[in-house]
């Protein structure tokens, strides 16, 4: 059978994919950056996952904002870097996992959870920024990704409820896919996060601190949170950290935790980082 072995949140801040694709990692301003996410690159070359489960929002790149599903699964072969303006990162496209997609599809609309299926589409810095962080530069990524978007850009998002109920519903589908698969789940995003307004740069690190203990420890408080208690804390786009509760529900009650890091500023937000495992 498939397993959830481990979970990761990692923020996906796109001058992060900037920084790397111009080799900026080794200079003053990057390099405290790009080594703590060290250990995770390791970390994943042992892990060696057959496929990853990732959560990210679309920026306004594949969806428009004529079309916003809340939850959209990709469920195709393959997925194209996107264009977000400066032409695709020079990164490799992605490889999708379309029969443990469609799988996960199934299980997860018949649990009730009404998802939109996507055969078409490009992913964005929110996608490929995490996929650098965890694998560096590889010719082709070393594993299959299956891209689950979730709406946080326009008013409403899901609650923190609904993002760790699905999470749950996620994981028991993943976990009766016939094959041997090791699988895992991202959640990405976050964390303090105020990119335009006149509260632009907020960081309140001891919100994202309080945030990373209760996804490590006790994740109850956090899934009750209200959206206006991420935005006022955490700036309007720290309400993206709702999608680290998608993997949280996925992840075992007192999952370990692994790894963790934080870090203050990239372009003019927090970045966090999480490993979770899962008990074998
Ligand atoms: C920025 C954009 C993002 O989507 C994000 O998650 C963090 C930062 C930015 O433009 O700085
Ligand atoms: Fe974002």
């Amino acid at each position: 059978m498939a397993r959830v072995t481990a979970g990761v949140a990692s923020s996906h801040v796109p001058a992060i994919g900037a920084a790397w694709d111009l080799k900026k990692t080794g200079e003053p301003y990057w390099k405290p950056l790009f080594d703590g996410f060290e250990f995770s690159k390791r970390w994943e070359a042992e892990q060696k996952p057959d496929v990853v489960f990732l959560v990210y929002n679309d920026h306004a790149t594949a969806f428009s904002l004529d079309i916003i599903p809340t939850f959209a699964i990709g469920t195709a072969a393959g997925f194209k870097v996107a264009d977000e303006g400066w032409g695709p990162r020079p990164v490799p496209d992605v490889v999708g996992a379309p029969e443990l997609a469609a799988h996960i599809a199934q299980s997860v609309i018949q649990d009730d959870f009404d998802l939109t299926l996507v055969n078409k589409m490009d992913v964005d810095h929110g996608l490929t920024v995490p996929m650098t962080l965890m694998f560096g530069q590889p010719e082709a990524w070393p594993c299959r990704v299956i891209p689950f978007a979730v709406n946080v850009v326009q008013f409403p998002p899901p609650s923190g409820a609904r993002c760790f109920a699905i999470g749950k519903a996620i994981r028991k589908a993943i976990e009766s896919f016939p094959e041997d698969l090791n699988v895992q789940v991202w959640g990405t995003g976050g964390m303090s996060h105020q990119i335009s307004g006149a509260r632009a740069g907020l960081i309140n690190r001891a919100f994202d601190q309080a945030f990373l203990d209760g996804m490590a420890k006790d994740p109850s408080a956090l899934i009750r949170m209200p959206h206006v208690d991420y935005m006022r804390e955490a700036g309007a786009e720290g309400v993206e950290l709702v999608m680290w509760l998608i993997m949280r529900g996925a992840m075992d009650a007192d999952a370990r935790e692994i790894y963790r890091f934080y870090h203050v500023p990239a372009s003019n937000t927090a970045v966090g980082h999480l490993i979770l495992e899962n008990n074998p």
